[in-house]
């Protein structure tokens, strides 16, 4: 049988977070399955189906064509690869009565998102207000950017980027239309925001116009809850978050469902979350936001 190669595609250049962790919460065993809801550059994976050696038995999704190229080239078809946003693998996988042994959840945007100005998620390089991590998807920044009412504005900056300015930055934004690149908005945070601060006054304003064009928390609320009727009795969950709403609504979401109560379907792995240890910040220092959580399933 084929085995996953453990190096990553040429090109791609995401270094897996937390991956001791990772293997230490989903506890992976020989011929077990496996779901992952956001593969990106399959480091994870490698490291998952060492253990499973049941590549057969694995569902990698992921909605970047990018990733699902590397995924391919890394995996071949001894896996089954899913070019999808993970709503949608969801309710395929829920049709079909998929169950899974575990299920790895490591959100948000990989490396490439971020180091390929041409993507439009970095407010350090210049390129066009894409940001949409499904090259596919018809909302890019620029559209939300150019043609949201200042109300609309005013809504995505306050509930996704949790930005004390954002009257005033929706105000900016429709003064300064039209705006076409990454360092054009940027500017007008920046003048929102005079003065110097340890983060660029900007990080919020791209936060909250990522998270909008990707749906990221509608995705993961709706999802989440669906994961869990995914596992098996005594299946694994790990979600990782990089960013304190989701971080939230993660915590929320599983709070709910492993409450005190007659119905709970989990028991949780973490009381807190757990986060990079200061060996892998040195290594890897896109880690030090990186939030796991991890519950087990009791009952279906
Ligand atoms: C942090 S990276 C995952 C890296 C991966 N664990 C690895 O080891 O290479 C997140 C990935 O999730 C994907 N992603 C984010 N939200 C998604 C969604 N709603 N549906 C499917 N894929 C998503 C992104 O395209 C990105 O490739």
């Amino acid at each position: 049988m084929p085995q996953p190669s453990s190096t990553p595609a040429e090109g791609a250049v995401h270094i897996p977070v937390l991956v001791e962790e990772v293997l230490r919460y989903l506890a992976p065993q020989k011929g077990e399955t496996y779901l992952d809801l956001t593969a990106g550059y399959g480091g994870h994976a490698a490291r998952i189906l060492e253990r499973t050696q049941a590549p057969e038995k694995a569902v990698l999704v992921d909605r970047d064509s990018n990733a699902i190229a590397s995924l391919t080239e890394r995996f071949g078809d001894t896996v089954r690869l899913v070019h999808a946003d993970f709503g949608t693998a969801t309710t395929q996988l829920v049709s079909e009565k998929a169950q899974f042994d575990v299920i790895l959840a490591d959100l948000g945007v990989s490396s490439p998102h971020l180091d390929q100005a041409a993507r439009g998620f970095s407010l350090a390089q210049n390129g066009p207000l894409d940001m949409r991590m499904d090259q596919d998807q018809e909302l890019t920044a620029e559209r939300i950017v150019n043609s949201y009412s200042e109300e609309q504005l005013i809504d995505i900056l306050t509930r996704y980027g949790e930005e004390p300015k954002a009257r005033a930055i929706a105000k900016a934004i429709i003064a300064a239309r039209p705006l076409a690149t990454t360092i054009e908005l940027a500017a007008v945070a920046a003048k929102v925001w005079p003065g110097h601060s340890k983060v660029h006054p900007a990080t919020r304003t791209f936060q909250a116009v990522r998270i909008a064009v990707n749906d990221e928390l509608g995705l993961l609320s709706k999802n989440l809850p669906q994961w869990i009727n995914l596992l098996k009795p005594e299946g694994r969950i790990c979600i990782i978050s990089f960013q304190s709403l989701e971080d939230r609504l993660v915590k929320n979401l599983l709070a709910d469902l492993s409450g005190d109560r007659y119905d709970a379907t989990i028991r949780l792995l973490t009381k807190r979350p757990t986060t990079a240890e200061a060996t892998e910040l040195v290594h890897n220092p896109r880690s030090r936001s990186a939030k796991l959580r991890a519950a087990v399933k009791i009952k279906n």
